[in-house]
């Protein structure tokens, strides 16, 4: 492929976006959240009120909006950092995630994106390493245990966050799995930059190789 890209996938608090936001300053590289784009097409649908189970008009909605995750989270123009993180979207995005409608849009967002940047770019999502960019230059899985990915989520709690890990890996539509190439690495008591210092060696040992 032409485009440099890192893909890395994880459970909710395996600490993605902050690794990946880290990783890719480190790099000088662009960063795509891609949690937070489900979770802005979610914010749509709820100020709008579309029923976040109807497929058709869910995916249409995918289709349509504007969506911007730099360098704030923005839908239609209108900002929505904030709201995309209440435990009403925490509720709903699960549904919007398993849409396979809204899926193929984002997924077509997420490759456009990446084709768009200079230098490369560090994605990070469910379905990077599987689904979105299977010829990643790099494929990293997050894990870490489920106290302490509850623990940096802070309010949301250990039950709505195993409740989000059924979810999001027993869902038929590009379920999170952790794809056989993928390296593995646990963040549970590890610092960010400790993890970094770690990925940027694997992908120096992987140009080398
Ligand atoms: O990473 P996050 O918690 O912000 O993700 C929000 C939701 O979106 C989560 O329930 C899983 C889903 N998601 C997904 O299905 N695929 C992605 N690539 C990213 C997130």
């Amino acid at each position: 492929m032409s485009v440099q890209v890192i893909a890395i996938d994880g459970p909710a608090g395996s600490g993605k976006s902050s690794v990946a936001r880290a990783l890719a300053a480190a790099l000088g590289w662009s960063f795509l959240d891609t949690g937070a784009m489900y979770r802005a097409v979610t914010v749509e649908a709820l100020h709008t009120g579309i029923d976040v189970h109807d497929v058709s008009a869910m995916g249409e909605l995918a289709r349509s909006v504007k969506l911007t995750t730099l360098p704030r989270v923005s839908v239609n123009g209108r900002d929505v950092e904030d709201e995309i993180r209440t435990e009403t979207v925490n509720e709903a995005v699960s549904i919007v995630a398993a849409n396979a409608l809204v899926r193929h849009q984002m997924v077509r967002r997420q490759r456009e994106f990446a084709d768009e940047q200079p230098l490369g770019t560090v994605v990070e999502g469910r379905d990077i390493t599987t689904v979105v960019f299977p010829n990643a230059t790099l494929k990293v899985f997050l894990t870490a245990s489920l106290v302490e990915r509850s623990r940096r989520r802070g309010e949301e709690g250990e039950a709505s966050v195993a409740r989000r890990d059924v979810a999001d890996s027993t869902r038929l539509a590009s379920p999170l799995r952790q794809a056989p190439d993928a390296l593995v690495l646990d963040t549970t008591g590890r610092k960010v930059d400790d993890a970094v210092e770690e990925i940027m060696q694997w992908l120096k040992n992987q140009t080398l190789s």
